[in-house]
């Protein structure tokens, strides 16, 4: 908890930048990310989305790997987010070119972890700066992006992901990425770099689907009508394998440990959920996962920092405006 309350204070003044100058501040970040989009007390990405919540059901395999204690066999709650990547909280679901996941775990008051993922299992570029023109690009139109890859050889694992990526029918058949790694430190104080995916047990044809809604409708009736499963696996690195550039996949023959699985129970509209106040900030973390040094993590907690700060303050105006119609 300690972490978020930092992360909150330091992130107004914090500038991100990989290698020097040009930096890129939180502010100009979320500034570009929101664009002239006007969606008060909504986030400035991963806008729109539904709470779920449920329990992640250690086995005990990761337990030597890392000491938080959600790792010991047994079963810890959490709440969560889907998500389509985007601006806009009434945009198609099945437009979205991103699905995600978020969670957040408080085994207890002092042991909090927020973890946010996508479907694309590497990022296209490598620092924050590199990642700010990639939206300035987007934002620009196609040929821009043309312009944008043709200049950017590390882009070259995620356009080969983009190109075979076949979205489902549900969140639920979704794997979800880390894309950054981290470190499991052990009680013996020994790091092990990993990245992580949430992989589905269901597999769902994307074929029916044509409501705007359809990703929240569909999942909502899914877990009304059964619980919804995923593995929870690991990918463990090696000593060639660079934990900071999320633009490399490591080699399919690394060793990989499913910890568990993440069961979904339940599902909430956002705007009436726990999830809609929380900032899934990916430096909440408990002991036991430590951040590497890979730039992207430090631009992102600061980002989501700026974002929840302006949403968070809309809210608040919004309510007191209420409050003084009535
Ligand atoms: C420099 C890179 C990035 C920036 C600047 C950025 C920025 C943002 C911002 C501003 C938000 C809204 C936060 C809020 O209001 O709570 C957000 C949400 C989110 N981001 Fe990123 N992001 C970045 C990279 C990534 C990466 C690599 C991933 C996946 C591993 C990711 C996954 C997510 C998810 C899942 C959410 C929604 C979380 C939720 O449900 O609240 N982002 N991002």
């Amino acid at each position: 908890m300690k972490a978020l309350y930092l992360t909150l204070l330091l992130a107004p003044a914090f500038s991100f930048s990989a290698e020097g100058p040009p930096r890129v501040s939180a502010q100009q970040f979320v500034d570009l990310q929101q664009g002239n989009t006007d969606f008060p007390g909504f986030r400035r990405a991963h806008a729109k989305g539904i709470c779920v919540s449920g329990e992640f059901r250690a086995n005990g395999q990761l337990a030597d790997y890392s000491k938080a204690s959600l790792f010991k066999t047994g079963a810890t709650p959490f709440t969560g987010r889907l998500s389509i990547a985007g601006n806009n909280p009434t945009a198609p679901d099945l437009k979205a070119p991103v699905r995600s996941m978020a969670l957040s775990f408080a085994s207890s008051r002092t042991e909090q972890w927020r973890l946010a993922m996508n479907t694309p299992p590497v990022m296209a570029v490598a620092d924050p700066h590199t990642f700010y023109q990639q939206i300035q690009a987007i934002q620009a139109g196609p040929a821009a992006v043309k312009q944008f890859f043709a200049a950017h050889p590390e882009s070259s694992e995620f356009l080969t992901w983009a190109g075979q990526y076949q979205a489902t029918g549900s969140f639920a058949a979704e794997t979800y990425y880390s894309i950054n790694a981290f470190y499991l430190v052990n009680a013996d104080g020994k790091q092990q770099a990993v990245r992580w995916a949430m992989q589905p047990t269901v597999s769902v044809a994307a074929t029916d689907l044509t409501a705007p809604d359809a990703l929240q409708q569909e999942i909502a009736a899914r877990i009304a009508a059964d619980q919804v499963v995923f593995d929870w696996v690991f990918t463990l690195a090696d000593a060639t394998d660079d934990e900071n550039n999320p633009t490399k996949a490591w080699p399919d023959s690394r060793q990989q440990i499913i910890a568990g699985q993440l069961v979904l129970t339940g599902t909430t509209p956002q705007l009436e959920g726990d999830c809609h106040a929380i900032n899934f900030d990916p430096l909440v973390l408990p002991d036991g996962i430590k951040a590497t040094a890979d730039p992207i993590l430090r631009a992102r907690s600061a980002a989501y920092a700026e974002s929840y700060r302006r949403r968070a303050k809309e809210q608040l105006q919004g309510a007191l405006e209420g409050s003084n119609n009535e």
